[in-house]
């Protein structure tokens, strides 16, 4: 089998790696010709973890290449994948679908024989009919059939996700198409993984679905967070009594700053849209929107409560930038919602992140100073705010904290400490639905 992966994004560089790593060849396409040569050098162009060894084992056997050639690498594969990036469109919020409707046309002109046209990316119910119609009129002669095969890949385990997957989505009604899926995915017959044969709009609409129930549960789990602090009740405890119940299980239910990243954010909204447009109003997830969107500048307020109702001329530590850990992603990450509404209260910002400061540099306010590690953000500041749950945070040496702040005051947005042990060290400590 031969696949040609269109977009060497976060999406496609996974995908193709891992289909690779089945044991297919796997050419993956990208127009950045910059990107392709450092990926020849084995340089990822994202930070994901075992990523690098996987692309340069596959490489080194073969199966695996990268290209800026589209022609030449769909010429004769057996299935191209399209995985370019569908953003929410400036002012509108609906996914914006040109870089896919643009392979569409591209593929349409350079594939010979019959070929599986596979949509990764996350688009909109509806996108499949509307690639295949483009390829029809480019191309009235051609074999193909347009299959829905979305992802469901978390950054930071992306590779595993993908070996080991709860299931497989694939929405197509072409029996030779699937035969084609099938063989794709055989590794993953073998490990008896759930692959679920949907119609293709089915499919299209399980990625939002999914993700969309995803954002609800947080934001769900973060208005029980805020309840129990002023009930006191532990959230925590909450969770696991309520997650114990099978029809609700157990994950999900962590209380945060709100949810981030490139998915939620963006699918949330491209659903509220689809459902509008349809006539069938998703009310709940309307809803979820919104209180997410409150909830990111409200953690601002709770910093600005901890320094005594202002934060004018303080100065604020802030661990944590990325939307969460083990990824250099800063797209819709909580943090900038925060660091912004600080250094518009008149806080001056000293930030640390593991890994996400040359991305948090184009999109935080120029005045964040970045510092080389936790402990040099803290001299002098009035509290402490934890945004994002790198593992390195969780291990802070506390006595040294102490004696580096102004004031011990710590404010953790994602619960890493436990309250009591804050307090017996002498910590003002907030965190979020714990008494
Ligand atoms: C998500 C989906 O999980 C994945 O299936 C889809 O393909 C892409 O979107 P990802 O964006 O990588 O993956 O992150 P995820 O781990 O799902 O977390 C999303 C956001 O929710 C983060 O900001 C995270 O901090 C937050 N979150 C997650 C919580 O606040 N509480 C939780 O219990 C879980």
């Amino acid at each position: 089998m031969r696949i040609a992966m269109i977009g060497t994004g976060y999406v496609g560089l996974v995908s193709g790696t891992c289909f690779s790593e089945f044991g297919i060849d796997v050419v993956c396409v990208d127009k950045d010709a910059a990107k392709i040569e450092k990926l020849h050098q084995n340089i990822m162009p994202i930070y994901e973890p075992g990523l690098d060894d996987m692309v340069a084992a596959n490489v080194e056997a073969g199966r695996l290449s990268f290209t800026t050639d589209l022609k030449e690498a769909v010429k004769d594969a057996d299935a191209v994948f399209i995985a370019v990036g569908t953003p929410s469109r400036r002012g509108d919020g609906h996914a914006d679908l040109s870089y896919v409707y643009a392979a569409a046309e591209e593929i349409a002109d350079s594939m010979t024989g019959y070929t599986v046209v596979v949509t990764k990316s996350t688009v909109p119910v509806g996108t499949g009919d509307e690639v295949e119609r483009i390829i029809r009129a480019r191309r009235p002669d051609a074999q193909f059939d347009v299959v829905s095969n979305p992802e469901f890949l978390r950054e930071g385990s992306a590779i595993n996700d993908f070996m080991r997957p709860d299931r497989v989505v694939i929405g197509t009604e072409s029996e030779k198409a699937r035969k084609v899926m099938k063989q794709l995915y055989r590794v993953l017959y073998l490990i008896e993984t759930p692959i679920a044969f949907t119609s293709r709009r089915t499919s299209e609409l399980i990625k939002y679905a999914g993700n969309t129930f995803l954002a609800t549960k947080i934001t769900f789990i973060n208005e029980i967070a805020d309840l129990c602090e002023k009930v006191g009740a532990d959230v925590h405890d909450v969770a696991k009594g309520i997650g114990l119940d099978g029809r609700i299980g157990k994950k999900f239910l962590h209380p945060g700053p709100g949810y981030g990243g490139s998915c939620f954010p963006k699918d949330t909204l491209a659903l509220v849209k689809t459902a509008r447009d349809y006539n069938a109003p998703l009310r709940i997830v309307e809803t979820v929107v919104a209180v997410n969107e409150a909830r990111k500048k409200q953690m601002a307020e709770r910093v600005i409560a901890a320094c005594g109702g202002s934060v004018k001329g303080k100065t604020i530590s802030v661990l944590g930038l990325t939307f969460k850990p083990n990824t250099d992603d800063m797209r819709d990450s909580p943090s900038i919602d925060i660091v912004s509404a600080l250094i518009e209260a008149g806080a001056t910002v000293k930030a640390f992140d593991p890994e996400g400061m040359e991305e948090a540099k184009k999109l935080l306010p120029a005045a964040v100073e970045y510092c080389k590690d936790a402990y040099a953000t803290m001299p002098g500041a009035h509290c402490a705010v934890i945004i994002t749950e790198w593992n390195e945070f969780r291990a802070l040496d506390l006595k040294k904290v102490k004696s580096l702040l102004a004031q011990p005051s710590i404010v953790d947005l994602r619960n890493v400490y436990v309250p009591e042990e804050m307090a017996e060290l002498g910590f003002a400590y907030s965190s979020i639905g714990r008494p």
